[in-house]
């Protein structure tokens, strides 16, 4: 199939890149490099052999995706472009609107007057707000518990109202859980441009030197250790997720929603531990307070991607922390080293 993959260079995206070409694919990636870099695309086609077209532009800019959808005619496409900084999107809601939400709509409409009618979602399993009941299943309440979730809930109302209104379309919203690890060519991987928000990428920055200790926020949760519990899961599942709710789509018409996450839940001192140990490194840390928004324990339930979509994850957290690690020690600095 030819895909149309938004967001492509970045760090979920570039790892789809690579498999849906190893799977055969044509690729063309749309991003606009406001938290990637274009030299991803040489570690694409130093990994795959094939160098995927990388349009520069905005999904927001109608006339721009006029050109790459008139000039590259994609069957289906994969909608990674986004903002993703929580912390951000409460500073920022209207940017993160703006580019999310309205760039998402703009997407859609050039896509419908191309009569492309196939698309993948990167929803969050941020939607579930704080979750009630564990494991989450995808009937489970939905709610934003910030501007960036409200954007991911936004979005899926936009696609379900769509689907909706004609039945030519078809969408899947793939709820990720907490994405982590690396392509394990060392070649490819997560790189903040900040101070990074997330847990690993955090241990992976102090396990180099870049940082001084990982700060623990928290350990007076309900779980077995105090910590917060997360389901972690590898970045190249979720890629090969992807590729599934692809190969799948013909199956379900309308707008229908998975939870791509391992099933199981780790909490942030097994991380750490299990990071040290595997990779024979030390990772300082200390406790400090709550991080005030997160909540205690979040995994999912993995069954129906695996019933619809034939799709399971296949890497446990050693693989995670092992790929991270020779991501981040082969390149310190990151893409920018
Ligand atoms: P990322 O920032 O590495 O990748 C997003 C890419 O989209 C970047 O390359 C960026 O330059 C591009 N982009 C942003 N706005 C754009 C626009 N208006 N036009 C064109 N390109 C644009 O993030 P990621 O971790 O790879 O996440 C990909 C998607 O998955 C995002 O939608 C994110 O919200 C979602 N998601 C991520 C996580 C996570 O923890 N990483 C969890 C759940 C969902
Ligand atoms: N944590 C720390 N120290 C850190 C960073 C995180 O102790 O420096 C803890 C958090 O308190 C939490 C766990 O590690 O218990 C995971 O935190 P992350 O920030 O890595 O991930 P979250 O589950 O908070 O957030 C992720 C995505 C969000 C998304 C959310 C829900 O980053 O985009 O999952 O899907 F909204």
């Amino acid at each position: 199939m030819k895909v149309l993959v938004t967001g492509g260079t970045g760090y979920i995206g570039s790892h789809t890149v690579v498999e849906l070409i190893e799977a055969g694919h044509e690729v063309v990636i749309l991003d606009n490099l406001v938290n990637s870099q274009p030299v991803v695309v040489d570690r694409i086609s130093q990994i795959t052999g094939t160098s995927p077209t990388l349009a520069v532009g905005d999904i927001g800019d109608p006339d721009l995706v006029d050109r790459v959808l008139t000039e590259y005619e994609p069957e289906v496409v994969i909608h990674f472009a986004g903002l993703k900084a929580v912390g951000e999107s409460v500073a920022q809601p209207l940017r993160y609107y703006r580019n999310n939400v309205s760039g998402t709509i703009t997407l859609l409409e050039r896509l419908d007057a191309h009569e492309i009618r196939k698309l993948v979602f990167s929803s969050s399993a941020t939607v579930y707000g704080d979750p009630q009941t564990l494991p989450i299943t995808e009937d489970a309440p939905l709610s934003a518990v910030n501007p960036y979730g409200g954007t991911k809930l936004q979005i899926e109302q936009v696609l379900r109202d769509v689907a909706v209104s004609d039945d030519r379309w078809r969408f899947a919203a793939l709820r990720y859980f907490n994405p982590a690890g690396a392509h394990v060519s060392g070649l490819m991987g997560e790189d903040p441009t900040d101070t990074p928000n997330n847990l690993l990428p955090y241990i992976t920055q102090v396990a180099v030197g870049r940082r001084e200790k990982v700060r623990v926020f928290g350990d007076d949760y309900d779980t077995p250790d105090g910590t917060g519990v997360r389901d972690y899961v590898h970045v190249v599942d979720l890629a090969r997720g992807h590729l599934a709710a692809i190969e799948t789509m013909s199956e379900h018409r309308g707008f229908d929603a998975w939870n791509l996450g391992t099933g199981v839940g780790t909490s942030v001192l097994e991380l750490i531990n299990t990071f040290s140990e595997v990779n024979g490194v030390e990772v300082p840390y200390e406790i400090v307070d709550r991080r005030s928004g997160d909540s205690a324990s979040s995994y999912t339930d993995p069954a129906k991607a695996h019933r619809d979509l034939g799709w399971k994850a296949t890497h446990d957290l050693a693989a995670m922390c092992r790929d991270s690690w020779r991501w981040q020690s082969q390149n310190p600095e990151g893409y920018g080293g």
